[in-house]
């Protein structure tokens, strides 16, 4: 059900659960002062209390006050500065009494970030901090679109409708580990982009074992469609199956669905969502799709989020 600005606003402030749209994904949305909203969120996604939610905030100097310790980050400054507002997710050691413990899963550190989206930034600005998981049952393929989040939560579900996503991914998580930034979650920003800040091209570091590990939201089997998911390279001999691959690359099948072409990674990225959501619609039982990519820039991302489509761990 769409709804405006101002009654999405006044939804949040009263303590119910919305849908918001960001630049990356559309996110569901409670406001961190009320807790019951926040245990609604975990209910509604199915999502397990150990995977921790992200807070979004309107101004850059709101991280301050959760995160006196920021301060000493090496390049926080610099990261904010150049990627805030923006798809970039910086996870840092807090003030525990000033987040609730559900929102951190009791970890002592949260993660931040300032959405871009104009929809998003001016909601903030009405109600205060928001925590936003992405708006789509968990384990299912993010939503982008206001009528993925209606097809997840139904039809009266309250949507503040910003039409698609531009970026089409999640936001990358950075965390600061010891000596240096660790990439904890891949994302719309690609590591290569984070160079000129850091002087490095910060690392990404799967999670070494299932009691501590650095992204809880790892751990799970993600963005997965009902289909089985075959990931390959070669389709000689593969004309009775559904594939999905890139408008400029010529498939034996009659059946494709078309994430872009494979010279634009953005676009790809954007459509990505979609076209695992599309197999769902269709009743696709198993479609094979073409990973014969670069894996670097943004197609990293969207190679990652299919090996974690494809998987069953
Ligand atoms: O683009 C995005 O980030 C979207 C939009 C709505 O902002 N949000 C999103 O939230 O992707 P979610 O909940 O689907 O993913 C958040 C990830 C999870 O994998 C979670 O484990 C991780 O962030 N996370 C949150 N707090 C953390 C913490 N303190 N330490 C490590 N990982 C954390
Ligand atoms: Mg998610």
């Amino acid at each position: 059900m769409r709804e405006t600005l101002t009654q999405i606003a006044h939804r949040l402030i009263q303590g119910e659960v919305a849908a918001v749209p960001t630049e990356t994904v559309y996110g569901l949305a409670a406001s961190l002062r009320f807790p019951k909203a926040i245990d609604e969120i975990f209910v509604l996604k199915k999502r397990p209390a150990n995977n921790p939610l992200i807070i979004h905030l309107a101004a850059k100097e709101d991280l301050f006050f959760y995160s006196p310790q920021a301060n000493d980050l090496p390049h926080l400054d610099a990261l904010i500065q150049a990627f805030w507002p923006g798809p970039l997710t910086l996870v840092v050691p807090i003030d525990i009494s000033s987040v609730p413990e559900k929102v951190r899963a009791g970890l002592a550190t949260a993660a931040f970030r300032m959405p871009a989206h104009p929809l998003a930034h001016a909601l903030i600005k009405l109600t205060g901090p928001l925590v936003m998981p992405s708006a789509n049952l968990s384990g299912k393929p993010s939503a982008t679109h206001p009528d993925h989040v209606e097809l997840d939560f139904g039809p009266d579900f309250p949507v503040l409708d910003g039409g698609s996503c531009t970026q089409g991914v999640e936001s990358t998580i950075l965390y600061f580990d010891k000596t240096h930034w660790k990439i904890i979650r891949q994302g719309a920003i690609a590591a290569e982009n984070f160079l000129p800040i850091l002087g490095y091209v910060p690392t990404f570091e799967l999670p070494s074992d299932k009691e501590t590990p650095l992204c809880p939201g790892q751990m799970y089997r993600h963005y997965a469609p009902k289909a089985k998911l075959i990931l390959t390279a070669d389709f000689s001999g593969l004309s009775d199956c559904v594939i999905v691959g890139f408008s400029d690359r010529h498939y034996p099948s009659e059946r494709v669905y078309y994430l872009g072409s494979s010279s634009d990674a953005d676009a790809v990225a954007r459509h990505l969502y979609d076209v695992l959501r599309q197999l769902d619609k269709d009743n696709v039982v198993q479609a094979c799709i073409d990973v014969d990519l670069p894996n670097t820039g943004l197609f990293r991302t969207v190679l990652e989020r299919l090996h974690k489509a494809s998987c069953c761990s």
